[in-house]
């Protein structure tokens, strides 16, 4: 393939040539070029959802950039970590606009992972063929999910701490193992240097690694089974004389103009907050966090950034202690759960069409009551509990829950629209 590819390809410069076709007879470059790229047939109908999976990419590309250059100046010790981001902040040439790449980064990666996540709900793309992209990705969810956690943990601000100290003190929650289980989590009796040191390898080093493997495989799986559309329809089940998919065109150079685009567009916004509001109102970086870690202060309100809030809100629904075992422990059970239930989705689905747009009301209703009770319960999360508002937490859990529970039932006997032969632009 690589010989006939670097045959049918000449169109460069002759010294462009001869160097691909020296290359391409000891690693595969046009080959895989051609197989992921300008010979990879996406649907023609993709629409402004499918645009995160790239700007994805982008974001991670920049916290690894950022990140190298933060640990630079960095220092991981209980001593010198809050001085040392000051230090970034006020000393470091740039190191102000690093620091606020960064951590503005951060909540943008969660902004586009969300809504890479809610596309695949919408389009059904969880479903077969795909149900291990879904899974891969779920495992990049829980892992992002750690990388947030163990990073926020470094500034050493009085929210890293006390943040750090209310989740790793729910390993002690667990019946039998949990109190050494903590100490063992910690390094150390209390929150300390030892577990800032921990936490900072675990962040820097192994999480980054897992992260760009897992996308990695990820793409490797995309493009071994190719992307579903907003029709939910498989284009490869539809070929030309050619064997080229009727309804689709070439990712390169058709959509990589077209995501060049939105990734000037999505800098815009990531960056009007990078110099503009970089706290995002208390949003993106709690004001907690500008005074350093204090074991004797804890303060008024432990809230973790809202990227975390909904499930910190379930963690706190869960009030009563049950077969002997405290609330604590079943508010661990109800979060975990919460985050993981996605990773059913592909069996729980039982609707014969895919997408939104031909299924019928109830998936419709479903998915809307979803997308509210995480918005609510994104809300609630960043307030202190009351009674109300723990109610209305303990509410919007359970309807949370039953998107996922219930929909085997309401897939299977509502009315489905038929799907066209045909994507549709
Ligand atoms: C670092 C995080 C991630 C990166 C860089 C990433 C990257 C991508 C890219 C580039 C695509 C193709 C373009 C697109 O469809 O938007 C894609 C597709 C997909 N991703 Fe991700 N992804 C990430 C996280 C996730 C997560 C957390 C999930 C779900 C739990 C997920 C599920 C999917 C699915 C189901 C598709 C196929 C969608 C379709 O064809 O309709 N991804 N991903």
């Amino acid at each position: 393939m690589s010989s006939e590819s670097s045959n049918t390809e000449k169109w460069g410069p002759k010294w462009f040539n001869s160097s691909m076709e020296w290359l391409d007879a000891r690693f595969p470059a046009t080959e895989t070029f051609e197989y992921h790229m300008s010979r990879y047939y996406a649907p023609k109908n993709f629409n402004f959802f499918y645009y995160f999976g790239v700007l994805a990419i982008v974001v991670l590309v920049n916290q690894l950039v950022t990140g190298i250059w933060l640990t630079m100046n960095y220092v991981p010790t209980g001593e010198g970590a809050f001085a040392s981001v000051e230090y970034i902040m006020r000393d470091v040439e740039y190191g102000w606009l690093l620091r606020y790449l960064h951590s503005t980064g951060a909540s943008f990666f969660f902004i586009v992972v969300y809504l890479h996540m809610y596309r695949a709900l919408l389009y059904g793309s969880y479903r077969g063929p795909r149900e291990l992209l879904w899974l891969i990705g779920m495992v990049i969810f829980i892992a992002l999910m750690a990388e947030g956690f163990f990073g926020y943990l470094l500034p050493w601000g009085n929210m890293s701490y006390w943040g750090a100290q209310v989740i790793v003190s729910l390993a002690g929650a667990i019946p039998y193992i949990g109190p050494d289980l903590m100490e063992w989590v910690r390094g150390d009796f209390l929150m300390s240097g030892a577990t800032l040191n921990r936490f900072f390898a675990l962040h820097v080093v192994a999480l980054p690694l897992v992260l760009v493997v897992l996308v990695f495989v990820h793409l490797v799986a995309l493009h071994h089974v190719g992307s579903n559309n907003p029709d939910g329809i498989e284009i490869k089940k539809n070929k030309g004389p050619d064997g080229i998919p009727v309804d689709g065109i070439a990712f390169h150079p058709y959509y990589t103009v077209h995501d060049l685009h939105a990734i000037v567009i999505f800098f815009v916004f990531f960056l009007a907050f990078v110099f503009f509001a970089p706290e995002a109102g208390g949003y993106f970086i709690e004001k907690p966090n500008f005074e350093m870690a204090d074991p004797l202060k804890t303060p008024e309100l432990i809230a973790p950034v809202w990227y975390y809030t909904p499930y910190y809100s379930m963690l706190r629904a869960a009030t009563f202690p049950l077969f002997g075992v405290d609330a604590k422990f079943w508010g661990l059970v109800v979060m975990a759960g919460a985050i993981i239930i996605p990773c059913a989705l592909p069996w729980l689905d039982r609707s014969p069409v895919k997408s939104i747009r031909y299924k019928g009301m109830w998936s419709k209703v479903m998915l809307g009551l979803l997308v509210v009770s995480f918005f609510v319960l994104g809300y609630l999360g960043t307030k202190s509990p009351t009674d109300l508002r723990t109610a209305t937490a303990q509410f919007f859990t359970i309807v949370y829950f039953m998107y996922f529970m219930l929909m085997p039932w309401y897939t299977r006997i509502e009315k489905t629209k038929p799907e066209p032969e045909r994507v549709t632009v």
